[in-house]
């Protein structure tokens, strides 16, 4: 993967945001991937700069990486809420063009395939935001995950959900359980960009980056993804031979 090392995460946010409004400048009806969690929130404010400066975003589709089983979709910390309050929004996206995959137990069996079909559909993912997990996963893609791997229920480790816990009053609160694009499903985007800060992050990046292909870390699959960028700030590259 093409490795950028940039001195701020709002320095970040503009260089992918970037990318983003040229994609779009191209293709008003691009296909986003959309990720959640703390990391992309640079990239929704840039962008949200330049919807306010005139970029017009109506006719953008998303699809979010993940969402949580056993929680109810109005839970705030739900990702349906949160995409709802963090890009769809403030960007200006058509909510129905903005899918989530459906966490609810009801019908869980059939919900992974449900979303492969829905991405097939819209003519795949143009773009790919991922952060990554101190774990090493991407999406909610815990070690052990193939690389075949199509979205499906993951159980979360102890670790992500001890990490998650911020978002929730203990992390007893936090779900067990997620509905998460697979490592085969992400890297059928036609590009990727994983974003890292903070110190934090510095090990799970060198090993994405410059570990051996491994389940182990399943954010090294993006090695095998032709068009793969990484975005770091300083503390995140700090492992980075
Ligand atoms: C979120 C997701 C996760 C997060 C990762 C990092 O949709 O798929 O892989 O990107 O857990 O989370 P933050 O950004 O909160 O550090």
């Amino acid at each position: 993967a093409e490795v950028i090392v940039v001195g701020s995460r709002r320095a970040a946010g503009a260089l992918v945001a970037e990318a983003i409004e040229r994609l779009v400048l191209q293709r008003p009806d691009a296909v986003l991937g959309l990720a959640t969690g703390d990391t992309p929130l640079p990239v929704y404010r840039a962008l949200a700069e330049r919807v306010r400066a005139g970029l017009d975003l109506s006719g953008v589709r998303g699809f979010a990486l993940d969402e949580y089983v056993g929680i109810p979709v109005t839970h705030p910390q739900s990702y349906h809420s949160v995409i709802a309050a963090q890009v769809t929004g403030p960007l200006g996206l058509e909510p129905s063009a903005v899918h989530v995959p459906d966490g609810r137990t009801l019908g869980i069996e059939t919900a992974g395939e449900r979303y492969e079909d829905a991405i097939l559909a819209a003519g795949g993912v143009d773009l790919q935001l991922l952060g990554i997990g101190t774990d090493g996963h991407i999406g909610f893609n815990e070690p052990g995950s193939s690389f075949a791997s199509l979205t499906r229920v993951k159980t979360l480790t102890r670790q992500t959900r001890e990490d998650n816990a911020r978002f929730f009053d203990t992390v007893e609160e936090v779900p067990v359980h997620s509905i998460t694009q697979g490592l085969g499903t992400i890297l059928r985007a036609r590009r990727l960009v994983l974003l890292a800060f903070g110190r934090g992050k510095a090990r799970a990046v060198a090993a994405a980056v410059e570990g051996p292909l491994t389940a182990s870390v399943p954010a090294s699959a993006i090695q095998l993804h032709p068009r793969a960028t990484v975005v770091v700030d300083e503390e995140a590259a700090a492992e980075l031979t």
